[in-house]
């Protein structure tokens, strides 16, 4: 343990149950909603909230305009709905994760395509694709299984290297989008919601698809989609997305500016973001070797349990005695299974709560005075105690150290039983019947 006496200190009041007395007025934050809506439907995203949920936010806490912040951006629904309300705002993301940082951004650049321009491009791709130079495979990539069938992956090729001798960079990145949201669709892997081999989960290999059809079909639809905004919406704000971690956030962002934030960020439940995008990062050549990846892991929030179970123990930088023995408790669970016991969950969440106080302090220094953050956050079950992230985030965010206020701390849903990523099969204690559920954190500063 660090020396108590350097720590801020978090006082250990009784849980704010009582704060989430009815459900939220919100819309339901569910991400599913923006499969079927435009532009957000380009890729899907595990856990984050819908378009509507984000629309809500804004008319509630920032009606007249400003700039509007999404520290853990995903592929940019906070920012989208932000631009499209017009000049008087800004957007600003920032997204570690490159692949999902590429789709945020391109989705707010494609708003202006000529959309004429975008289908003579499909009408091209489709009929020189076949016949075109193929571009080469990734080569630092590796699966277990071939990731593409014999009849898949030429075709893959071909496509690849049409797309790589468009001019036009929007264009360019707008068909790498469209392949990128179809790729995995077309390989012998599927989301299960984790990224693993069909004959793992009993599905068949994909002997063969139409891949030119598949891709030029996806950017039909963002097609339809960029008309739909450019008849419906005003001309868009700006939005950039820094591909990078909240972690940097000083650098491009003055202190006191930012009227709202509308953020999601990871769960504690060790959804490795990054190896699930994996094909992605080294298929649009994000990365071509694991280093590569290893530094947006060790900045991740929360990183992940894989990086920190077999490290000593790891304190809290701060003091919160209600936190430290839920932690102390969790280290005598289960020991005998080594790092898969208590001990190792304990450092990965001690690790998680570090960088949750990390991300309030940045989010109380940059706020401007009034503004608002809105954060969407679950609980999670780890070892079969009930750790209440959301409860443990109010409590940072409203300690002297940090000085803001919490507005509201509201349900959003409750979610199935269980956890299909972390829970172990041995559950102890009390939470035994513990629910998953999601709170809408508001803070005030
Ligand atoms: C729950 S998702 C957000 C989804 C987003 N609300 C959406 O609708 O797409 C959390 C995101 O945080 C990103 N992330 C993790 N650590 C980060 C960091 N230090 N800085 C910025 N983004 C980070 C992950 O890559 C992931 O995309």
């Amino acid at each position: 343990m660090t020396n108590p006496v350097a720590r801020p200190k978090i006082a250990a009041r009784t849980l704010m149950l009582d704060l989430k007395v009815h459900r939220s007025g919100f819309s339901d934050p569910a991400f599913t909603e923006n499969r079927t809506s435009g532009i957000h439907r380009w890729v899907p995203w595990i856990a984050g909230f819908s378009a509507a949920f984000v629309a809500d936010a804004i008319d509630k806490h920032a009606p007249d305009g400003g700039l509007i912040v999404d520290p853990f951006a995903g592929v940019g629904t906070t920012l989208l709905e932000t631009i499209r309300r017009g000049v008087a705002y800004e957007a600003i993301g920032f997204e570690i994760n490159p692949y999902a940082a590429f789709a945020a951004q391109t989705k707010l650049d494609s708003l202006c395509l000529r959309v004429s321009e975008v289908l003579r491009a499909v009408d091209r791709f489709r009929a020189e694709a076949p016949t075109v130079t193929p571009a080469s495979e990734p080569p630092g990539f590796r699966s277990r299984i071939p990731f593409y069938s014999p009849r898949v992956l030429p075709q893959v090729l071909h496509g690849l290297g049409w797309i790589h001798q468009i001019k036009s960079s929007k264009l360019r990145r707008l068909f790498l989008l469209a392949f990128g949201s179809v790729m995995v669709k077309l390989s012998n892997y599927s989301y299960e919601p984790s990224l693993t081999s069909r004959p793992g989960v009993g599905k068949a290999l994909l002997e063969d698809a139409d891949v030119y059809e598949t891709i030029a079909e996806k950017v039909d639809h963002m097609a339809e989609d960029i008309a739909s905004f450019q008849r419906d919406s005003l001309a868009p704000a700006m939005g950039t997305v820094h591909p990078r971690s909240w972690a940097v956030a000083e650098e491009v962002i003055d202190e006191a500016s930012i009227q709202l934030i509308v953020t999601s960020p990871p769960y504690a439940n060790n959804y490795h973001y990054l190896r699930n995008t994996r094909p992605h990062l080294y298929w649009l050549r994000f990365a071509n070797s694991p280093d590569d990846l290893k530094a947006i892991e060790q900045g991740s929030f929360g990183k992940f349990w894989q990086t920190v179970r077999d490290l000593p123990p790891i304190p809290l930088t701060f003091e919160f005695p209600a936190l430290e023995a839920t932690l102390d408790t969790l280290r005598t669970l289960n020991t005998e299974k080594g790092h898969y016991g208590g001990g190792g969950w304990a450092n990965y969440l001690a690790t998680y709560f570090n960088d949750g106080y990390q991300f309030l302090k940045r989010t109380a220094h940059l706020l401007a005075p009034g503004g608002k953050a809105v954060i969407v956050i679950g609980n999670s079950i780890v070892q079969g105690l009930d750790i209440r992230t959301d409860e443990i985030l109010a409590h940072l965010a409203e300690s002297d150290a940090i000085g803001l206020t919490v507005e509201s701390l509201e349900i959003a849903r409750n979610k199935r039983v269980g956890n299909s990523i972390i829970n172990s099969s041995v559950r102890t204690g009390p939470a035994k019947s513990a629910t998953l559920y999601e709170s809408i954190l508001t803070l005030r500063r």
